[in-house]
């Protein structure tokens, strides 16, 4: 049974929702069990380098909106409606329609009592609207910065005419953001669609995170309510200084790499997990010292031992590697555990000379 957004609320239901930009991250997202996907503009500034979102455009938005669209099966995905992009109700239902062909079940759009019109349009128009109140990043120029909203009692008041402004506007949830949790708190008794908050406290209907500050993915600046749960931005950082390490010091892709590249149209040989990975059995350090042409040489061999002892699949790779390091050999057999250079490669035409003796 499909229960709407009101009902999992009256029946407690807690809502987990995250950003995604593009396609793998939305498809990791919806794998991981999120029940809403926001492509939100916030992208400006985690995925375009922007200060904040107010250079996002609608074609920046339809863009990612496609991308993620196409990594969701289950999922609810809701797409931000732009700076600019509801300005009027025509507008706004005009640029709604436009995500919503994008892939997005819903669209969100900021602001309280001073967009109700453009909600009810989109929503007359049949496409869900999720409601954006409290801080609102669309407005960081105008306001000096991020400031938590609900201080005062004026402000306070503000807010909640805002949340039953959005309702009453037809919206099927909102996002509080900012929010002082006590305020946020009452919001969420009084109304009867769901709150999702971000830095409103733990008392809203459900959470909302930019994805990049709940995996570390955005290091140079991480919000004060968000605990990153992974360290992405380290993990990529380790692997890149590895790859540089292991290209530039050991002068080439390592033994590994390099093996286990299939030429441009060959079919991948599926590696058996009974039997054992060469690859992985002498897997090559990942610093090799300075001496790099002895360090190679010495690599390639320990390595080229190892799938000797492995007479199958592994065979025809180790020995196109063991031809990759004899220059000019255009032709290599294996006999008796010895490699024989059985043909020369004419460096003019690029053809192969006739057999040495021997082979
Ligand atoms: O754009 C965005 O990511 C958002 C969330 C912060 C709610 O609007």
């Amino acid at each position: 049974m499909n229960l709407s957004f009101r009902e999992r609320k009256a029946s407690g239901d807690k809502f987990a929702m995250l950003t995604a930009y593009d396609y793998p991250v939305a498809r990791l997202l919806d794998e991981s069990g999120v029940d809403l996907v926001l492509v939100g503009d916030s992208l400006g500034m985690v995925v375009l380098g922007y200060p904040d979102t107010t250079s996002v455009t609608m074609e920046d938005m339809l863009h990612h909106c496609r991308a993620v669209s196409r990594g969701v099966k289950s999922a609810f995905v809701v797409a931000d409606l732009p700076i600019g992009s509801v300005d009027t109700p025509e507008l706004a239902v005009q640029n709604a329609i436009l995500l919503h062909e994008a892939g997005a079940h819903g669209v969100k759009l900021e602001g309280g009592v001073s967009r109700c019109r453009e909600i009810a349009a989109i929503v007359e128009a049949g496409i869900p609207v999720m409601g954006h109140i409290g801080m609102l990043p669309q407005q960081v120029r105008v306001e000096g910065g991020y400031k938590i909203k609900g201080k005062t009692p004026t402000e306070a008041g503000q807010l909640c005419a805002d949340a039953v402004a959005v309702e009453k506007a037809g919206a099927f949830a909102v996002v509080m953001e900012l929010v002082r949790p006590e305020v946020a708190s009452k919001i969420t008794t009084a109304i009867t669609i769901p709150t999702i908050g971000i830095g409103s406290g733990p008392d809203c209907d459900g959470q909302v995170l930019v994805i990049h500050d709940l995996v570390g993915l955005f290091p140079w600046f991480t919000p004060k309510f968000a605990t990153p749960r992974a360290q992405v931005a380290g993990s990529i950082r380790e692997a890149v200084q590895t790859f540089v390490q292991d290209t530039k010091v050991a002068g080439g892709l390592t033994m590994e790499q390099n093996i286990l590249t299939q030429p441009p149209g060959a079919n991948p040989t599926p590696i058996s997990p009974s039997e054992p990975n060469p690859a992985t059995l002498q897997k090559p350090q990942s610093s090799l010292p300075a001496d790099a042409p002895a360090a190679r040489a010495a690599s390639a061999a320990s390595f080229l031992q190892s799938t000797r002892t492995y007479p199958t699949k592994f065979h025809d790779q180790s020995l196109a590697l063991e031809k990759s390091l004899m220059p000019g050999c255009g032709s290599l057999e294996r006999k008796n555990n010895q490699s024989l250079c059985c043909g020369n490669l004419n460096s003019v035409q690029g053809q192969i000379e006739p057999e040495a003796p021997g082979c």
